[in-house]
């Protein structure tokens, strides 16, 4: 997998401010110096961070927590490298105040379910999902200590008033949604019984294609990975969605594209370019290309079918072309491409939430990616690191504001499983 590349991308699409056209400042980053002391700190060292939007009205006691995605580093020198990274990923001391929208938006036509929450932005800069937890450390890092700032992060909002919340929902997407779905049992043991707690993992059901190399070692990420799988077996096992998902308690909802741009990008392996112009144009694409991606579709729904029929289990599988949908606006809530049965992502979420309302929506009829819409706002540059982002780029490697392309390729009637 190319690393560096997929970095760069993961960089762009986390610390570019999607939301150009919110009025108001981000919230304050809120740097927690007094985890320093517990050894609960940042690669290099600093202390970890978040930002936070305050309730109001009905949603002064409810909490939802956005875990930050960002990939991961899976040696000594990546988590080097990662330290110095303007975007913040390894460093508080570089980071800067992301704009909060989609799932995080204040906003209640863009978030009608949850924008009068407490809403609390948690930040990545541990490399590991959240689970690091190695005592020992170079004096100039990198600390693998992410387990710690998970908890660090949680005592600090427990104080802020979450202790007495009514409601919390541990959201969070790539890297983010891995660390929702490990901590999502442990994390509801820390709130009152009387608390309603849920979790979702956006566009992180990564299928077990490959071993993960040295993640598990480098991080001592086994404290914080599930023991309900960590006692079954290996720990770098328990990093895959499909052998933790069956065994959690906590109701949880998974979102992903079949798609995922992340996911083919390092499954599929092809030349950066073949991947981009056949989605642009699926008519000119290899047949090659095409089986690859119906192979791994398929693969990808039968992880899903295999974590068996849970009635709290929420799902929302459709098929777009894209990575992470909760955080950006016009996937959230907009784009018509991105909905399954009539509901956008932002609904499903929150009937599933709010309603217990049984949603498991999954796309079984596009069997080719789709373009799904890319909203005009989204300043990506378009560059050649895009097999593995989230938007999309037209021939002249211009970004691409493709509103509704015809699917002609769809040759079945559309069809869901709405249960
Ligand atoms: C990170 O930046 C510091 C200070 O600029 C430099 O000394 C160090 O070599 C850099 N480390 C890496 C891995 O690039
Ligand atoms: C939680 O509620 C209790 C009882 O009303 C109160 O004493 C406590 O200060 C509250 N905690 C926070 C963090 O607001
Ligand atoms: C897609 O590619 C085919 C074959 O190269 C070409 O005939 C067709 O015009 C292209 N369609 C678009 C919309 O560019
Ligand atoms: C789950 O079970 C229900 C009822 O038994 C069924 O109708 C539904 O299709 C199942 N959902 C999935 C995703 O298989
Ligand atoms: C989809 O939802 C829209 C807006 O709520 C509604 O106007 C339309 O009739 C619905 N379409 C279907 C097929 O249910
Ligand atoms: C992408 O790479 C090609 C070939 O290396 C180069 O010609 C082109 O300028 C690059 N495009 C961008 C946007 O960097
Ligand atoms: C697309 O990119 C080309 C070359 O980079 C540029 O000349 C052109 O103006 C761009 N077109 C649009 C619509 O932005």
């Amino acid at each position: 997998m190319k690393m560096g590349s997929i970095l760069v991308v993961l960089v762009l699409v986390n610390a570019v401010l999607y939301g150009l056209q919110a009025v108001a400042n981000p919230p304050d980053l809120i740097k927690i110096q007094s985890a320093v002391a517990k050894g609960a700190v940042c690669l290099d060292g600093s202390p970890p961070a978040y930002q936070l939007d305050r309730g109001k009205d009905e949603g002064v006691n409810k909490w939802l927590l956005h875990l930050q995605g960002g990939y991961w580093c899976t040696t000594v020198e990546e988590c080097s490298m990662r330290m110095n990274d303007s975007s913040g990923l390894g460093s508080s001391n570089k980071m800067t105040s992301l704009y909060f929208t989609g799932i995080l938006s204040d906003n209640k036509e863009l978030n009608p379910n949850f924008y009068n929450w407490n809403r609390v932005y948690v930040r990545y800069c541990d490399g590991s999902c959240f689970t690091g937890d190695k005592q020992e450390s170079l004096v100039d890092g990198p600390y693998y200590r992410g387990g710690r700032i998970f908890y660090a992060i949680m005592d600090e909002l427990l104080k802020l008033g979450m202790e007495n919340a009514s409601n919390v929902f541990l959201t969070g997407n790539s890297a983010g949604g891995l660390a929702a779905t490990y901590h999502c049992d442990t994390f509801k043991n820390i709130l009152p019984l009387s608390t309603e707690v849920k979790c979702l993992a956006d566009a992180s059901f990564f299928i077990h294609l490959n071993n993960p190399s040295g993640f598990v070692n480098l991080h001592g990420s086994v404290t914080y990975l599930p023991l309900s799988c960590t006692s079954m077996m290996d720990a770098a096992s328990c990093l895959y969605p499909r052998n933790v998902v069956p065994d959690i308690q906590t109701p949880m909802f998974l979102l992903n594209s079949a798609y995922d741009t992340f996911q083919v990008a390092s499954a599929i392996r092809l030349p950066e370019n073949s991947d981009r112009s056949c989605l642009y144009n699926l008519t000119g694409c290899p047949t090659a290309v095409l089986d690859a991606w119906i192979n791994f579709r398929t693969k990808f729904l039968q992880e899903v079918t295999d974590l068996g029929n849970l009635s709290t289990r929420g799902l929302f599988i459709n098929a777009c072309h894209t990575h992470s949908q909760s955080e950006f606006q016009s996937k959230w809530l907009g784009d018509p491409d991105s909905m399954l049965d009539n509901m956008t992502i932002s609904e499903a979420v929150g009937e599933w939430y709010n309603d217990n309302k049984l949603i498991q929506l999954i796309d079984r009829e596009h069997i080719y990616p789709r373009q799904c819409v890319v909203d005009a706002s989204e300043p990506y540059a378009c560059n050649n690191y895009t097999i593995g982002a989230s938007y999309l780029c037209d021939v002249n490697q211009n970004k691409s504001n493709i509103p509704s392309v015809s699917h002609s390729y769809d040759r079945v009637e559309r069809k869901m499983y709405y249960t």
